[in-house]
């Protein structure tokens, strides 16, 4: 059976850099506070009309289909990996497609949240090595900019997310030990809401910590979004953010060991890590408590902010780009957030 390798790669920011200092004439924040709990110092923002987070999917597809050495004509499926799509319905795959000019071939959503890259990555390999595909492009790109809460009350939240676009080209190679070697993928949806975009939904008032709207009087078209939702701000993400925090540190680490002893190899053998960016103080907890060097870990949190499914493939290709993944290198995805959904990818580059 074939493995499944990283053909090619490619990321797309937008130019617009967005500091910290520029959060405060939205909000309560500081560049003081922002930095030491999350160790972000800017992030990008895409432009308000000219870049969705299909554009952006676009220009990151477009360099990993050249680097790949194929055309978009070879492309045989599409994934495509966001939380922040550019319409409720249908999924950002068709419009790359259609964006692309690609032909008619099949189109998949995934919305795993932090965990969207590793997932797709996980379903795509599975595609590949059963000979199903040979060139799967699998996109994963955020417009978080577009519909976080700005004001001080979601300053928890805002402050952290940022824009951007990753994308890989996946192709079976036959080279003995080179391409993925293991995907573990984990749930617990006990935490849904912890780390939840409640609206627009069709919980009525189900699921939700506390009721959202009274729909007992609410004009039936209004119950899936209402003006009383807008109105309390309820269209935005809510975070529990020391939660998520405490159930990170400790499937962070986890799902690394698990793709490692899967393998029967020790984190000393990583070459490199990649942790989703969501917090550089979660990465450097997990670093710790693998014991891992430095150079063992990329981060670049501090310039783009967590991209939510974006970050691994950003960061997996400037680390590439920077020289530090090689051929032979061994190097593991590891991803956590809401859901809770946690997942890990092992490769051999
Ligand atoms: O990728 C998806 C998964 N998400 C994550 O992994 C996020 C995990 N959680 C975190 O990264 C951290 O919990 C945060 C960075 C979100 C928050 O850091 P924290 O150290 O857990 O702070 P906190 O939420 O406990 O808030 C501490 C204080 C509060 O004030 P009081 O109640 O102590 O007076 C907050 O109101 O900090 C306040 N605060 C802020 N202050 C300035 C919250 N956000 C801000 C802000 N600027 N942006």
């Amino acid at each position: 059976m074939p493995q499944t390798r990283i053909a090619g790669i490619g990321y797309y920011v937008p130019s617009n850099v967005v500091t910290n200092n520029d959060l405060l004439k939205y909000m309560d924040t500081s560049d003081e506070w922002i930095q030491e709990r999350t160790g972000i110092k800017e992030r990008r923002y895409a432009h308000r009309t000219d870049e969705t987070t299909t554009t952006m999917g676009v220009e990151a597809a477009k360099i990993a289909i050249e680097r790949a050495g194929i055309t978009k004509d070879d492309v045989d499926f599409i994934i495509f990996a966001t939380i922040s799509p550019d319409y409720y319905f249908p999924g950002c795959g068709v419009l790359l497609q259609r964006a692309m000019k690609i032909k008619e071939i099949g189109a998949l959503d995934v919305r795993n949240q932090c965990s969207g890259f590793v997932y797709a990555l996980s379903i795509a390999d599975q595609f590949i090595k059963t000979g199903m595909y040979k060139n799967i492009l699998l996109v994963a790109s955020e417009k978080h900019s577009f519909g976080l809460d700005f004001s001080t009350r979601g300053r928890n939240v805002s402050v952290i997310f940022g824009d951007g676009a990753g994308a890989v080209v996946l192709q079976p190679t036959e080279k003995e030990n080179q391409g993925i070697l293991s995907t573990h993928l984990h749930s617990d949806g006990e935490s849904a809401e912890i780390l939840a975009m409640f609206n627009p939904g069709t919980h009525g008032n189900h699921w939700v910590p506390e009721p959202v709207a009274d729909f007992a009087d609410a004009p039936i078209g209004e119950m899936f979004m209402s003006h009383e939702m807008i109105d309390k701000a309820q269209n935005f993400p809510n975070m529990d953010g020391p939660a998520v925090f405490k159930k990170a540190i400790v499937k962070f680490p986890e799902v690394i060991v698990e793709a490692l002893e899967k393998n029967n190899l020790k984190a000393s053998d990583l070459h490199l890590l990649i942790p989703h960016q969501a917090n550089l103080r979660i990465a450097q907890y997990v670093q710790q408590k693998l014991q891992l060097t430095d150079s063992q870990v990329y981060n670049n949190i501090e310039r783009y902010g967590n991209t939510t499914a974006a970050s691994i493939p950003i960061a997996l290709c400037e680390a590439w780009e920077q020289g530090k993944v090689k051929e032979g290198d061994l190097v593991c995805l590891a991803a956590f957030g809401s859901g809770f959904t946690w997942g890990s990818a092992l490769l051999r580059w």
